[in-house]
């Protein structure tokens, strides 16, 4: 077994009155969090399209990423809404009188650190999204399992706006997908409330959702709250309009 190797990447004094500090952990930027007693150390780069965290609001341990609002487990790395869904990157953190250490080959479960109680081997279940939880495999054929979230964008992705050429997904139309005894619910926007390709695309989105094995059924239900911006494009969706 290979020895776990720590790095000092800052102090306590550091923090001020701030819950966070900027350091860099295995060569990339990450931050460290106070929250009460307890310090966690993330990425500092949200996974849905390379937003920093750096000012993202903390709450009820998850930091909300400022561009596009996902939220992130400060714990697990667990993305906990859309649009995100990948993990950010965790790191075990440890205070060892003023210092701090990070460590880089940590498991999810040694993620957090007190300052009076270390706690490395703390075990934690790592939270998913609900919606990606499938079901208890063994029982029931994977024909009848609601698809993951992550392969439902990936469906969604052949939905492509005809004004714009871009797929729906990218161009940061899809707010949330829920699922529920495999019945799927997409919220999701027009690029405006008078978007005349607005009733093709509902169709379309729906037809490949309830083309998936394990989806009875989809509905579309649109919003316009928050309304679209082009700030909600991915960067593949601005290198295909030439955006930059
Ligand atoms: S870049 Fe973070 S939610 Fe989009």
């Amino acid at each position: 077994m290979t020895e776990q190797y720590w790095e000092r990447v800052g102090s306590l004094r550091e923090f001020g009155d701030q819950d966070r500090i900027s350091v860099i952990i295995d060569d990339v930027p990450a931050l460290i969090i106070r929250s009460g007693e307890t310090y966690y150390a993330i990425e500092d780069v949200c996974t849905h399209d390379g937003q920093p965290l750096t000012d993202g609001e903390i709450s009820e341990g998850q930091i909300e990423c400022p561009r596009h609002g996902a939220r992130f487990d400060l714990m697990t790395g667990q993305p906990k809404c859309m649009p995100a869904t990948q993990p950010i990157r965790i790191f075990a953190v440890e205070v060892r009188g003023e210092e701090i250490f990070a460590s880089s080959d940590a498991p999810e479960e040694n993620s957090s650190a007190t300052a009076e109680k270390q706690s490395p081997n703390q075990a934690v279940q790592p939270e998913q999204l609900s919606e990606e939880k499938p079901a208890e495999a063994g029982t029931t054929p994977v024909s009848e399992l609601a698809p993951m979230v992550g392969d439902m964008l990936d469906e969604l992705k052949k939905v492509v706006d005809p004004e714009l050429f871009v797929n729906i997904v990218d161009l940061g139309l899809v707010y949330d997908i829920t699922e529920e005894n495999q019945d799927v619910v997409v919220t999701m926007t027009l690029t405006s409330p008078a978007c005349p390709a607005g009733p093709q695309i509902i169709s379309q989105a729906r037809g490949v959702l309830e083309s998936m094995p394990g989806v009875k059924s989809a509905e579309i239900k649109l919003t316009m709250s928050p309304p679209w911006t082009p700030e909600m494009m991915t960067d593949d969706a601005r290198d295909q309009l030439g955006i930059f």
